[in-house]
């Protein structure tokens, strides 16, 4: 059998081509809700503005982000601070009264906020010499309280991410292999209509067989990134071709 004697969606009425159309103007539109929420969902989990690789690992996986505060100090930053000031602050960080003592008054020249005034502000301070200036800025409490915490982002709870599957995995599933007839019903080279079916199917399959890889294995947060993004891209072009297969007029030599 020949595929030019076989149905194609050229062919179907005009009603039937224009609610196809429309319905897929709707596919489009859910996947472009489903990015932004992704970015909505997920950007915040490391407090810092816009999705990033820490926010996806902390979701999936689970990330500590240690102090900087805590790890420059603990590495001997800076060289010329004395040990009875480093031993202070190192002890205020390991404390679980890092907010309370920062400018407690009871602790006296040993204050944090006065052991950075004193040792730290000649180069954390937008008033530091240029020569010597680097952030962090360690002025007061707003500044200092970003970098004195280890962040622990945790990964979405369990019984989340099996309801996130199941609903997703039999959703975009069957909006795959609905892609995937309707690529068959098309004039395009047949080389093509498998890849972008390829596509759809290896990237759900990654995107989704990540999220539960990467709880176990950091590394397969990429997975995760690069199976949507193959998903997504083969969503479109499928949703192209078949739109093209709908209106534009059929090859003559196809069309005896
Ligand atoms: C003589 C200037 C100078 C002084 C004094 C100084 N710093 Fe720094 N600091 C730097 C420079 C330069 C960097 C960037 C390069 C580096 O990481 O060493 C830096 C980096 C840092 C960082 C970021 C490190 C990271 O891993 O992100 C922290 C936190 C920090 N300093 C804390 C402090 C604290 C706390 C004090 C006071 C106890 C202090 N610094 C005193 C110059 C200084």
């Amino acid at each position: 059998m020949t595929h030019e004697s076989s149905l194609r969606l050229r062919s179907l009425p005009f009603g039937a081509r224009l609610g196809m159309t429309l319905l897929l103007l709707v596919l489009l539109g859910g996947l472009a809700a489903a990015s932004a929420h992704l970015v909505l969902h997920h950007e915040n989990r490391d407090e810092e503005p816009g999705l990033s690789r820490l926010d996806i690992t902390g979701a999936y996986h689970g990330v500590l982000v240690p102090s900087p505060l805590l790890g420059a100090l603990e590495r001997g930053h800076p060289e010329e601070l004395a040990p009875s000031a480093r031993d202070a602050l190192l002890a205020w960080l390991r404390g679980n009264r890092v907010d309370r003592d920062y400018d407690n008054l009871d602790l006296g020249d040993l204050a944090p906020s006065e052991l950075l005034a004193a040792n730290c502000l000649q180069c954390h301070s937008p008033s530091a010499d240029a020569a010597v200036a680097s952030p962090p800025m360690l002025q007061n409490w707003q500044e200092v309280k970003r970098v004195a915490f280890t962040k622990e982002i945790s990964p979405t709870p369990l019984p989340i991410l099996v309801n996130s599957t199941h609903a997703h995995a039999l959703t975009l599933g069957a909006i795959g292999l609905l892609l995937v007839l309707l690529m068959g019903l098309t004039r395009w080279r047949r080389w093509l209509v498998g890849l972008v079916a390829f596509g759809l199917g290896a990237g759900l399959l990654c995107d989704i067989g990540g999220w539960w890889l990467a709880r176990p294995y950091e590394s397969a947060v990429m997975l995760i990134v690069a199976g949507g993004a193959a998903f997504s891209a083969s969503v479109v072009l499928a949703t192209l071709l078949i739109l093209g297969e709908l209106w534009l007029p059929s090859f003559s030599s196809e069309n005896p």
